[in-house]
C-alpha cells in the first residue's frame, strides 16, 4: 500500500516510523514531513489548504490510504472532501472532529452520554459570561478555567484562581478577540485538581480499543512550571494506573464515548484521545474526569505509545476504516517508554533556528533509544534546528526508572546551540500514589 501522511512533527515521525515496519507496506509519502521523516518517506511541500493539490498528488502516486495527524485539517473537513473523492482518510469527519474543534459540542456530548467531566456552563456574551463567573465562584471558590470554544493553538484553556482574572480573561477572549472567532462562545467549568492522564484509543464507530495510557509535561519547566507548551515529554504506561483505575475509565469514560457516539448518530472513525484527570488517586473515591478530547494522535503521547504497539500500525488503521476493529486485537510491548523533548531556548516564546544538530548517528547506534524529529530540516547528510520542538529522544527499558535514564543518556550526546530540555520527565511516575 502508499500511504500519505499529513503532519511535520514528532508525532508524524512516529507514525511514519511505525508505517514503514508494516508488511503490508510499499512507499509512504509525507506533507510537508520534516528532516527525520525524510529517511523514510518521501517528503512533499504542498499546503494543508491546497486540498486540489493533495488530491492531484494521491492520484498521481497511487496513494491508498492518508492518515493525518494534526487536528487542523480535520477540523476543517478534510475528511470529508477526500471521502467524496473515494480516497479514504484516516480521521474524523468534521462533524466528528467537533469533540475536538468546538469545547461546547464536546462538553454538551460529555453530559449527554454520562461522561464524567467538571461541571460547567456555557457564556455566549461578555455579559452573561460575567454572571457565570460571580456563580461559579460562589460555588466553586477554589477556582474555575475558561475555554475558548474553538481551536487556540493549545493555549485556549486558562486555569482562573481569582474572579478578577477569570474576568480579564473572558474579556480578553470574547472582547478583545484574541482567539478571533474561536472565543465568540466560552466554557466556564469548575477547576479540578489531581494527576493528568491521556489515553489514546482506534475507534470505527462500533468498537473501540485503548493503546498503553500515558503522561505528559505541557510545562516548560521542571517541576510542571512556566507556560505550557506542545508537551516537553511524556512516558508510558503509568505505573500508578492501578486495574481498578483502568476499569474505571474503561467503563465511565471510553465505554460511555462509544455509546455516545453510536446512539447520537454522530459515529466516529479515527482515533480519539481522552484528556483525564484523576481526582484523589489511589483512594477509594479515586475518579477520572474528562478535561478534552482531541480527535488525532496526542504530542508527544505518541512517542511513548507507538513504539510499545507490537500489532501492525497500517493494518489497525485498514481495520478502523473498514470497521472491522472487533477482529483486531492489539498487543503490546511489555515495557516502559521515556520521550525527552529537546527544545531551542525560548520555546514556548521566540527561539532561534537553523542551529546544526550534532549526535544523531552516535545515538541512532544506541541500543533501547529512539529518536524522533519534530523541528528538523536535513540539508545533504547534516540536520538543522527548525522549530520550537526539535527531537523527541526515547528511552525504552524492563522499568520506568532505566527508561528515563536510557532517554537522558542519550539526550546527553545531541547538541546543539541553545539546546533546552526538562530534567524531570517521568519522574512523577516514579512515586507511587
Ligand atoms: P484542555 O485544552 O481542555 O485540555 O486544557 C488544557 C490544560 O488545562 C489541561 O491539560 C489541564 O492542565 C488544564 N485544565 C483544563 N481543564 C481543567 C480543569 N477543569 N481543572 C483543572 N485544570 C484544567
Ligand atoms: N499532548 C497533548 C496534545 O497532543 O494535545
Amino acid at each position: 500500500m502508499n500511504v500519505l501522511v499529513l503532519g511535520s512533527g514528532g508525532r508524524e515521525h512516529t507514525i511514519v516510523w511505525k508505517l514503514s515496519q508494516s508488511t503490508d507496506i510499499n512507499k509512504i509519502y509525507c506533507i510537508p514531513g520534516n528532516g527525520g521523516i525524510a529517511n523514510l518517506a518521501e517528503c512533499v511541500d504542498i499546503k494543508f489548504s491546497e486540498l486540489d493539490k493533495i488530491y492531484e498528488f494521491i492520484k498521481t502516486n497511487k496513494i491508498d490510504i492518508v492518515v493525518v495527524g494534526p487536528e487542523q485539517p480535520l477540523v476543517d473537513g478534510i475528511k470529508d472532501f477526500f471521502e467524496e473523492k473515494k480516497v479514504p482518510v484516516f480521521g474524523p469527519t468534521k462533524l466528528q472532529a467537533q469533540l475536538e474543534g468546538s469545547k461546547v459540542f464536546a462538553k454538551l456530548f460529555m453530559k449527554d452520554y454520562d461522561i464524567p467531566t467538571a461541571d460547567f456552563n456555557i457564556a455566549e456574551s461578555y455579559q452573561q459570561a460575567k454572571k457565570i463567573l460571580c456563580d461559579m465562584f460562589e460555588k466553586y471558590p477554589d477556582g474555575v478555567v475558561v475555554k475558548a470554544d474553538g481551536l487556540a493553538a493549545g493555549k485556549g484553556a486558562v486555569v482562573c484562581d481569582s474572579l478578577q482574572q477569570a474576568e480579564k480573561v473572558v474579556y480578553d477572549m470574547m472582547v478583545n478577540k484574541v482567539f478571533g472567532r474561536s472565543g465568540e462562545k466560552v466554557v466556564i467549568e469548575k477547576k479540578l485538581s489531581g494527576v493528568e492522564l491521556s489515553v489514546i484509543a482506534f475507534c470505527d464507530g462500533e468498537t473501540i480499543l485503548p493503546l498503553t495510557h500515558s503522561q505528559d509535561h505541557k510545562q516548560v519547566y521542571d517541576g510542571d512550571r512556566g507556560p505550557n507548551t506542545g508537551g516537553m515529554g511524556a512516558y508510558s504506561p503509568v505505573p500508578f494506573v492501578s486495574k481498578r483505575l483502568e476499569e474505571k475509565i474503561y467503563t465511565q469514560v471510553i465505554q460511555n464515548f462509544l455509546k455516545g457516539v453510536k446512539s447520537s448518530g454522530l459515529g466516529y472513525n479515527g482515533i480519539i484521545y481522552f484528556g483525564l484527570m484523576v481526582e484523589n488517586i489511589g483512594k477509594e473515591n479515586e475518579q477520572p474526569y474528562v478535561l478534552e478530547f482531541n480527535c488525532r494522535f496526542g504530542d508527544p503521547e505518541t512517542q511513548v505509545v507507538l513504539p510499545l504497539l507490537e500489532t501492525d500500525l497500517l493494518k489497525i488503521i485498514v481495520a478502523t476504516l473498514e470497521k472491522k476493529l472487533n477482529n483486531c486485537l492489539l498487543s503490546f510491548v511489555k515495557k516502559y517508554a521515556c520521550c525527552v523533548v529537546l527544545a531551542s531556548q525560548g520555546y514556548p516564546g521566540n527561539y532561534d533556528t537553523g542551529k546544526k544538530i550534532l549526535g544523531l548517528e552516535t545515538v541512532n547506534n544506541m541500543n533501547n533509544v529512539l529518536v524522533f524529529h519534530a523541528g528538523t530540516k536535513k540539508v545533504a547528510d547534516d540536520y538543522y534546528t527548525s522549530g520550537g520542538r526539535v527531537l523527541g529522544v526515547v528511552g525504552l527499558a524492563d522499568n520506568l526508572s532505566v527508561a528515563i535514564d536510557t532517554a537522558y543518556s542519550a539526550v546527553e550526546k545531541i547538541m546543539f546551540e541553545n539546546k533546552y530540555y526538562r530534567k524531570d520527565i517521568g519522574k512523577k511516575g516514579l512515586v507511587s500514589c
